[in-house]
């Protein structure tokens, strides 16, 4: 694992930024595998200052999204659809009919998950996909516990999940209590990942990811085995890195 500490979000925002436009500035058309969450927000805000000021061209770029919840539509507010639209996708000039995201809203949630995973298999696997962790180790939204060979699956989140997440909605009775998450294995079959971590709420995840064995109850940890991750982390969310175990 490539490790890339930077002094605060803005530079690893920047980072995460630089490698993107490499990748798409190398092979035009890649698919890139896209996250949602606070994470990758100053990521987005940095591409599309590129795709303003530096020309970078995303007409044959496909984007294939992580994960979505259950139940909300793709107009709601609070939808990784609604996030893509806002964050990214109407800032830039990407085709619509490229950016995939999983249809927590679909009538058959099983065949839903099916689908997607044949799509990751008919226009991926990602050339590069963008991650984020979760303070539980949490990636896509596969929670301690899921297999680091599952697919696109049906998951229940945590509490502390949703708790975590709650700051996104109204209360936290409006989280939803499932999603649709890309699985650990459709995840490694990306060519390349780039992990993003910011701020103290990660340091313990990027401790645990660094330091203790690679066991499912760390989600993450998965990412060991794959031969091309970066981990773009800030000095916050590094700095329990070489201490030892936390009380
Ligand atoms: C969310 C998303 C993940 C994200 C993670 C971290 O629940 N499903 O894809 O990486 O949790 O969230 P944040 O970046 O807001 O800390």
């Amino acid at each position: 694992m490539n490790i890339i500490i930077t002094k605060d979000n803005q530079e690893l925002s920047e980072k995460a930024c630089e490698l993107i436009e490499q990748q798409v500035s190398e092979k035009p058309d890649s698919v890139l595998g896209l996250a949602t969450g606070s994470s990758p927000l100053g990521t987005y805000k940095e591409l599309i200052k590129g795709y303003n000021n530096r020309g970078v061209n995303y007409e044959d770029v496909k984007t294939l999204n992580l994960d979505e919840y259950i139940g909300l539509d793709k107009n709601d507010s609070q939808s990784y659809h609604f996030f893509m639209r806002q964050h990214l996708f109407d800032h830039i000039n990407i085709n619509s009919d490229h950016t995939f995201i999983p249809n927590g809203k679909a009538a058959d949630l099983e065949k839903e998950c099916q689908d997607y995973e044949q799509l990751i298999e008919d226009i991926g696997p990602p050339d590069l996909q963008l991650l984020g962790v979760g303070q539980n180790g949490h990636i896509g939204f596969n929670e301690p516990g899921t297999p680091f060979d599952s697919e696109t699956h049906i998951i229940h989140l945590e509490e502390s999940t949703r708790q975590a997440n709650a700051r996104f909605f109204d209360s936290l009775e409006d989280v939803p209590k499932q999603a649709v998450t890309m699985g650990i294995q459709s995840i490694l079959k990306s060519r390349k990942i780039v992990v993003i971590a910011s701020g103290e709420r990660k340091a313990d995840a990027i401790r645990r990811l660094l330091e203790d064995q690679p066991s499912e109850d760390m989600p993450a940890s998965a990412l060991i085995h794959h031969k091309h991750v970066t981990l773009i982390v800030d000095e916050e969310a590094y700095k329990k890195v070489g201490h030892g175990e936390e009380t």
